[in-house]
This record gives C-alpha cells, sequence and structure tokens, in this order.
C-alpha cells in the first residue's frame, strides 16, 4: 500500500479526517509506505526557503496522528532518485492526449501565465511513486481518482508492450470516508488552497480557535438539524466532523439536536478532544529533531531497496544498457 501527501504548510483536520486516520489504522494490515511528495511541490510558485521545514513539518505530523516508523515506511519522495528515472520512463508510455484530459491539471493550469511542464506531467510522476513500490492499494482523496486511473492504465500499458514489470494498482475507498468541507463555503472541501483561514481547523489551533471557528461556520437557511450534505450542506459538515470525532452516524446525531447552537458547541468539544493527544505527541516529536531525522533516514532506506529493484525491472524491459563497470 502507498499514499502520498505534499509537504504544504499547515496540516487541517481535512487532511487528518480524510486522509491521516485512515493512515494509521491501514498501516497494522498492509505493508504500508507514506510518501511526502515534495518534488510535486515544485509544480506551482513555491517558497525554497520554507519547502524543507514544511517537507520536515510533515514528518512531523504524520508521526504525531499515530503512523509508527516501526511498521510502516515513511520517507521523501526527492531522497530517491528512483522516482524522477521512472518518471521519465513513464512519460515515455503516457500519452499526450491523456494527461491533457486531467481535470486537474485543467483547474490549476486556468489563468495562469505561463505553465509549468511539471505541472501538466504530474501524473506521471504520481504513477512513478505507486508503482515503483508495487502498491496494488492506494487510498486517495475524489480529487484523486483520475490520476489513479491513469497510473493503471500506464501501468497495464507497459506491461503489455514490454512484458509484466508492474503491480497495476487499485483505489482503496477508506472504511469511514471522511470528506470535511470548508467551514465558511461547506459546498468545497476543506483546502488550503481555496480555504480561508476561518474556514479551516488546523491541527495546530488551539482549544479557543477551534471553538471559534466551529462556532462561526456557515449554516444553512431554516433551524433544523438534518443530516443533508446536499441541501444543508453547512450542517452536515459539522454533523460529518462530530460523526467522524465520535464515531457515531450523523443521521442518529442529527435527531439528537434541535438548534444549531449545541451542535456547534458539542462539536468544538469532540475535535478539541479527538486532537488533544496529536497535539500532546507533535510537541514531543518537535522536541526530539534526531528522531524525525531518523525516521527520514530509515524510511529512505527500507522504500530504496524496493524502489531501486522496480527500477532496475523497468531498465531491462525497456532495453537499457546495464551500466557498465
Ligand atoms: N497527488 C496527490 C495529492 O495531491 C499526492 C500524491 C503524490 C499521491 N503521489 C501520490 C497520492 C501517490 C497517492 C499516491 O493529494
Amino acid at each position: 500500500m502507498l499514499s502520498g501527501v505534499q509537504p504544504s504548510g499547515d496540516v487541517h483536520l481535512g487532511n487528518y479526517l480524510g486522509a491521516f486516520r485512515n493512515w494509521v489504522a491501514d498501516q497494522h494490515e498492509h505493508d504500508a509506505y507514506y510518501c511526502i511528495v515534495d518534488l510535486h511541490a515544485l509544480t506551482l510558485d513555491h517558497d525554497p526557503s520554507r519547502l524543507r521545514e514544511r517537507t520536515l513539518d510533515m514528518t512531523r505530523w504524520l508521526l504525531a496522528a499515530g503512523l509508527d516508523p516501526r511498521v510502516c515506511t515513511i520517507f521523501v519522495q526527492s531522497h530517491l532518485p528512483e522516482h524522477t528515472e521512472l518518471s521519465w520512463i513513464l512519460e515515455c508510455t503516457a500519452t499526450y492526449g491523456e494527461l491533457r484530459r486531467m481535470t486537474q491539471f485543467k483547474d490549476k493550469s486556468g489563468g495562469q501565465e505561463s505553465v509549468r511542464v511539471g505541472l501538466f506531467t504530474y501524473p506521471v510522476l504520481m504513477a512513478a511513486d505507486i508503482l515503483l513500490y508495487d502498491a496494488d492499494r492506494v487510498p486517495v482523496g475524489d480529487d484523486q481518482r483520475q490520476h489513479l486511473e491513469l497510473a493503471r492504465n500506464v501501468a497495464q500499458r507497459f506491461n503489455a508492450r514490454y512484458g509484466d514489470t508492474f503491480v497495476v494498482p487499485d483505489a482503496a475507498i477508506p472504511r469511514v470516508a471522511a470528506r470535511v468541507m470548508d467551514l465558511q463555503a461547506p459546498e468545497r472541501k476543506m483546502s488550503k488552497t481555496t480555504g480561508t483561514d476561518a474556514g479551516l481547523v488546523y491541527l495546530a489551533d488551539e482549544p479557543a480557535a477551534i471553538e471559534r471557528k466551529i462556532r462561526r461556520a456557515v449554516t444553512d437557511p431554516g433551524t433544523d438539524v438534518v443530516f443533508d450534505p446536499e441541501n444543508k450542506p453547512g450542517v452536515s459538515n459539522l454533523l460529518a466532523i462530530l460523526s467522524a470525532a465520535t464515531n457515531e452516524d450523523p443521521t442518529a446525531l442529527a435527531a439528537r439536536y434541535t438548534q444549531y447552537g449545541p451542535l456547534k458547541a458539542d462539536t468544538a468539544a469532540a475535535v478539541v478532544e479527538m486532537l488533544r493527544p496529536v497535539q500532546d505527541r507533535y510537541r514531543e516529536v518537535c522536541a526530539d529533531p534526531s528522531f524525525v531525522e531518523s525516521v527520514l533516514a530509515e524510511g529512505a532506506a527500507r522504500a530504496g531497496k524496493v524502489a531501486a529493484e522496480t527500477v532496475a525491472r523497468a531498465r531491462r524491459a525497456v532495453g537499457l544498457l546495464e551500466p557498465l563497470r
């Protein structure tokens, strides 16, 4: 199993409930690899002086969320040149037409004066991330489904053309799909790139900030508390968050409330409780930089063994001459 996350600063509740919490559960059931995809962060404007720190901070949050480096492999994409190497080989398998159809490319490139080639080939690098580890299970959000489909197509085409080389990956649908929406704009998902600070609960937020943001969350016309994401996105988002934090069914939760106020108060309290141990662990991990470094060093060593074998297989398949000694 493999999944990836960009080293965006300020990790939020959407990252935690939509991804990390499931990864923590999955690590015990699969041979799991978690990749911090810093190369993908170069596809849009970024601040070089912050990227390093963000990569480290993402590592800290993954550890704080409960990933256990004794059980799973946590590593940084750019530490393994195999990712870029395989990406090139796969660029010669994927087609221009197929990349042009990627909706995320259309969204991210729209309105930009100059579009980086890397933004266009982004999904091929992602395919390399996946295929390097023979991953057959790839947990991703809805927005990454099309990229995963591309990885499948590229793997199948490569295998058909050059002989069986890659495991064809499958998307993994999380058992509990917590889709956390922006508190200020509940029709779109909670995300650093589109949201405002008031709509995002950061994992680092103090309890008072969490309470304030949830109290000010946009609700819907009317006063009924019902779980109906289509017609009542604001209230349903609060119910979904409360449900994720308490492991109770959102419809059953809705039946207990007749007003928005108490729902908001309980949701805030539940989120504060849920995040408390994560924040405690985050502080511990921050206090131990050599631990974080050793996690990434060991992760790169473990991942590197697998990646090197896969790249060797791919190189042989396409007929590259072995390096001569
Ligand atoms: N593109 C993914 C995202 O933006 C991150 C990612 C990169 C990824 N490589 C991956 C996810 C491999 C799963 C598997 O969320």
